[in-house]
């Protein structure tokens, strides 16, 4: 009989012994159950800003967890700390008026983004405004919207009917964007985007193109949603992405490094301009999560960004970029890999060939880096030191097989 657990984007056949047991983490490094130590070059899953083991949240879990573990913030309740943790992250985002939905998941944010879209154009008595359009290669989540928001076909592939009303433009071609909204544009409620496209290969922006996006959903009417699941809390080398490329997105959805991951939490900012249109006496949100501002969650957040700011690891994203984009720079003079692209903390090394090999001899190397295709992820916590990045870029080099 199979084992019981169901491991998310991996082959059911898999037996649970084959699988890499992953026991403790500490910093930069976890640890498997046969006390092998890895170097996390992906954060975990894109997410782990702060590194393993901080007993400051661990430390504000715990006291939070000894006065009030879980309560709703359902009407007529809330609590103190997820108010706190809404008024930081706002704080921190291009939006510091603006007002913050919190869920768990990368996928509930993108969900309730695209629910709020629409909303928000239904309320503007622009009723047709449905459409949602996407980018070939993004990643948005699993829920309904966010598999149907998905760039990357295979993960839309196999569910029967989607939602409808969503259109796919060339992830780099505004020329591409600018055509779509010519033809649908009194139809188009939003343009949902990572401004560095993450799982898709880790694509920053070509040049212009979110300015552009930005254009066309001003002149259309139009809402400019950021998934910022990835690039959110310091990763491209400032708390938001939009800050990095200087283009002011309505929304915003957040998840993975506003706690860094020691729990789940995840949320949507709002533009002012876009919660005014939600602040009307007769109006009520009709959408939400039992663990919508979950205290716990919410006490994890405010650690996480207190120590990302004591710690300075914003500004550190971006000496961790330096040295990336030096060493990746020179595995391509030397012809070990074909090119790189990245941003802040987020890089992609690109091979001549499909890098699941590279990724597992790294493994044995104590390396832990994401195959994309022919891409290798690299995405660390945000205090990795300078000898653990050499680490890194020589295991690339010594095992691009
Ligand atoms: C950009 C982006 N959006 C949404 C998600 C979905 O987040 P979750 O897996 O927490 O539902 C992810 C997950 O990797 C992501 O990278």
């Amino acid at each position: 009989m199979a084992d019981a657990l169901l491991h998310p984007f991996s082959l059911p056949t898999k037996p649970e012994s084959d699988f890499i047991n992953i026991v403790r983490g500490e910093g930069v490094h976890v640890f498997d159950d046969q006390g092998k130590k890895y170097i996390d070059g992906l954060a975990s899953l894109w997410l782990c800003q702060v590194g393993h083991g901080r007993k400051e949240i661990t430390d504000a879990i715990t006291a939070q967890m000894e006065s009030l573990t879980t309560y709703n913030v359902f009407d007529p309740f809330t609590n103190p700390v997820a108010a706190e943790a809404a008024e930081r992250i706002a704080s921190v985002s291009p939006h510091p008026d603006g007002r913050v939905f919190l869920g768990s998941s990368g996928s509930e944010a993108i969900d309730t983004a695209l629910k709020i879209a629409r909303l928000i154009q239904q309320r503007r008595g622009l009723g047709e405004k449905q459409i949602i359009v996407r980018r070939t290669r993004g990643y948005h989540g699993t829920n309904w919207g966010g598999t149907s928001a998905q760039g990357i076909a295979l993960n839309r592939e196999g569910w029967g009917d989607l939602v409808p009303h969503f259109i796919e433009v060339p992830a780099d071609d505004i020329e591409a964007a600018a055509t779509v909204f010519k033809e649908h544009g009194p139809q188009i409620a939003a343009v949902v985007t990572e401004p560095v496209q993450g799982a898709g290969g880790v694509f920053p922006p070509e040049h212009g193109y979110l300015e552009g996006l930005r254009r066309l959903c001003t002149q259309h009417n139009s809402l400019l949603i950021f998934d910022e699941v990835i690039c959110g809390f310091g990763r491209t080398g400032s708390w938001f992405a939009g800050q990095t490329y200087n283009v002011q997105p309505d929304l915003i959805t957040f998840a993975k490094g506003v706690t860094s991951g020691y729990l789940p939490l995840s949320g949507v900012i709002l533009a002012r301009a876009v919660s005014e249109e939600l602040e009307a006496p007769d109006f009520k949100l009709m959408t939400g999560y039992t663990y919508s501002g979950h205290p716990t969650c919410a006490a994890a957040a405010v650690a996480n960004i207190n120590l990302i700011e004591s710690d300075g690891l914003v500004e550190r994203a971006n000496h961790i970029g330096q040295r990336f984009s030096e060493g990746l720079a020179a595995l391509k003079a030397d012809g070990i890999i074909e090119d790189f692209r990245g941003v802040g903390a987020i890089w992609a090394a690109v091979l001549d060939r499909d890098a699941v090999a590279t990724r597992d001899k790294m493994l044995t190397a104590g390396v832990i880096v994401r195959p994309m295709g022919n891409a290798l992820g690299i995405c660390p916590p945000l205090i990795i030191s300078d000898e653990e990045i050499a680490i890194m870029v020589e295991a690339i080099a010594d095992n691009v097989t």
